[in-house]
């Protein structure tokens, strides 16, 4: 107990958390409305007069994209239905999951959500990370990524009462920064460390069978159609970075837009109340009688397209051999075929079938990931970025780049040289 005590934000101290942790603000008094409103519209008048319409335009384009990093950070969409009244996590955490075993399974904490006590707590030990009150402390904070928690206070006691999950759960990470899986938020990098399986298994409710099959999926992986398929086939989590201008999303194009699989994803796996229904896969799925996804898409959609894809690290290739590499790849390697244009896509024009994928077929037996789809097809994958996130194709198959080289080279009957394999390979490195 001692070390939740210790995490309690004391009276009066700011933390980053205390920022956060309000998706919904609380109804301000009128007067203050008012005066907000006034500011807004101050603000506004400015704007026009220093520039008129696109610098107001760009205001409000970048109020929404700070709008939908609260929502892909902290809206859970109501899922907690689904995490907290079917699969009982609140009772599994606030028991068994101290902040140890949390980061074993891949869960990352938001240092910059700590208050400086936490932190000098963590550095001298005496905050105690091996009791899963401390773990509910942390979700006090809004300091587990991916995580919000309802705490109550019951008989004087910090309970976990509710529990969801929100997008950064699968699609952010940390930069390590304070320790490792614990730094600064890296929205738009894909967790490859999150065992959504392996915690989800953790719940009391699936039934053997299905916990066999969330136990199988492993780091980094999770399968986004098993529950509604009932086939198993995990899918790497892919970055939610370096969309803009790709009209086609995910592995197998389904949607024209993020809004699309956002809203697939909201309702069907998270289980956030709405409306998803497509019905080239027979899917028609409701949750709630509130629609609390509907409205916040726009949002949500303009700040994953507001993520580049990471530039590589300095040093991490050879830039002489990434010339020759991009030659390479526009020639003999005959890549730019459908790795075309800005983002090294051709998805804007064309899917691929199954047989243009050199990541088929499946490992372990399962069935074709595309044939699952709505679309039975892949798209081509965008490139760039393609250093920070290994293990590579939809079903994680290859581990490196070399290997995505070497793979192509032996499908495609490429006959490059070694060299040329290896240019390639740093050009690969190099977007
Ligand atoms: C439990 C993990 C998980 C959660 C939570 C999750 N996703 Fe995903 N996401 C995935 C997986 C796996 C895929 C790959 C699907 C595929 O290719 O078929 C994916 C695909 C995507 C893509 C497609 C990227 C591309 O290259 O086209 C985007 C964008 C995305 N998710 C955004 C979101 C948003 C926004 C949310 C919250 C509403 C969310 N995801 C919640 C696991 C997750
Ligand atoms: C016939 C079209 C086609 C050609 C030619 C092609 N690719 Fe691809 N590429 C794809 C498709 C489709 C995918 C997605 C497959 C999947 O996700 O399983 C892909 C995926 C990839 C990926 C994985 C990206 C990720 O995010 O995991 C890499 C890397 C890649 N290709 C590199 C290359 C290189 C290098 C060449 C040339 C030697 C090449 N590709 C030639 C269609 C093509």
């Amino acid at each position: 107990m001692r070390s939740a005590d210790t995490l309690r934000t004391a009276p009066g101290e700011t933390s980053a958390a205390a920022a956060h942790s309000e998706p919904n603000p609380p109804r301000r008094s009128a007067s203050r409305s008012v005066m907000a409103l006034g500011v807004v519209g101050v603000a506004a008048a400015l704007l026009n007069a220093c520039g008129g319409d696109s610098d107001n335009s760009a205001a409000e384009q970048a109020a929404l994209v700070a709008q939908g990093q609260q929502i892909f950070r902290f809206d859970t969409f109501g899922d907690e239905t689904q995490w907290t009244d079917t699969l009982r996590m609140h009772e599994v955490i606030r028991t068994a999951v101290d902040p140890m075993t949390a980061l074993s399974v891949g869960l990352k904490v938001d240092s910059q959500a700590l208050p400086a006590a936490v932190v000098a707590g963590i550095q001298n030990g005496s905050v105690d990370l091996k009791s899963p009150a401390t773990t509910v402390a942390l979700l006090k904070l809004d300091a587990v990524v991916g995580l919000k928690g309802t705490v109550e206070t019951v008989n004087g006691k910090d309970v976990l009462t509710r529990v969801g999950v929100t997008c950064a759960l699968c699609h952010s990470t940390v930069d390590n920064s304070f320790a490792p899986g614990i730094g600064k938020r890296l929205d738009g990098w894909p967790n490859r460390d999150l065992n959504s399986g392996a915690i989800i298994a953790l719940s009391p409710a699936p039934s053997a069978a299905a916990k066999a099959v969330y136990n199988s999926w492993g780091p980094g992986k999770y399968d986004p159609r098993f529950n509604l398929d009932g086939k198993n086939g995990p899918q790497v989590i892919p970055p939610a970075y370096g969309l803009a201008g790709i009209h086609k999303i995910i592995s197998t194009g389904d949607g024209d837009d993020l809004a699309y699989w956002n809203r697939y994803v909201g309702v069907t796996q998270m289980g956030g109340h709405g409306t998803f229904v497509e019905p080239r896969l027979g899917v028609s799925v409701t949750n709630g009688v509130d629609d609390l996804i509907t409205a916040k898409l726009p949002a949500l959609q303009a700040y994953q397209l507001s993520l580049a894809a990471p530039p590589p690290p300095s040093g991490s290739f050879d830039a002489a051999a990434a010339d020759r590499g991009k030659l390479v790849f526009n020639n003999a390697g005959n890549c730019v075929t459908c790795h075309s244009g800005p983002e090294f896509t051709d998805a804007n024009l064309r899917l691929h079938s199954p047989g243009d994928a050199v990541s088929e077929p499946e490992p372990g037996g399962a069935p074709s990931y595309a044939s699952r789809s709505a679309t039975k097809q892949y798209r081509t994958a965008p490139l760039k970025g393609l250093w920070q996130h290994a293990p590579y194709f939809h079903n994680g198959t290859v581990a490196t780049l070399d290997a995505v080289v070497q793979t192509y080279n032996t499908k495609q009957s490429l006959g490059l040289t070694a060299a040329q394999m290896a240019d390639l390979t740093q050009y690969l490195k190099s977007l």
